[in-house]
């Protein structure tokens, strides 16, 4: 039982190592939440611009039933995250099946969870 424990990490260190990913990359979302080219953004801003020590984040940001943003109801995260990148950025909604915005939600939880109760 350990040998075949200490071999599976073994090939997830191998995997890690050598980029191959089997989901939502939250290294290639932070890319994103810091560029203000997503989604053709023409504003200048980026996600972290705004929402830097997590302002306008909490931990209920992942898990809420809807939405209120600037008091427009949205139905789920990715919509919010479309309307700041159409309102904010200025840019074009990606696509919510998209692998973009599966690694912008999945950096958004590790971000939220790194910055919660850190903005003033
Ligand atoms: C110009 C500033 C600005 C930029 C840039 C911006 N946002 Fe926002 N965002 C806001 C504001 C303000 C709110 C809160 C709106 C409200 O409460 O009505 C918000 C709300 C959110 C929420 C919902 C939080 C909650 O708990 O309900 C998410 C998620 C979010 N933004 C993600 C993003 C992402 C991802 C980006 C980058 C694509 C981004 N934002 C860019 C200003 C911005």
């Amino acid at each position: 039982m350990k040998t075949i424990t200490t071999l599976l990490a073994a090939f997830s260190v191998f995997l890690a190592a050598t980029g191959i990913c089997l989901g939502a990359d939250a290294q290639k979302g932070k890319l994103l939440f810091e560029s203000p080219a997503l989604g053709g953004g023409t504003s200048g801003k980026t996600c972290l611009t705004c929402h830097e020590h997590g302002r306008d984040f909490s931990p209920e940001t992942l898990s809420r039933k809807t939405y209120s943003i600037m008091d427009n109801p949205v139905a789920s995260l990715a919509e919010v995250v479309n309307f700041c990148i159409e309102v904010a950025l200025r840019g074009q909604a990606i696509a919510e099946n998209s692998e973009e915005m599966k690694d912008l939600l999945a950096y958004l939880a590790v971000f939220i969870q790194n910055n919660s109760g850190k903005a003033q």
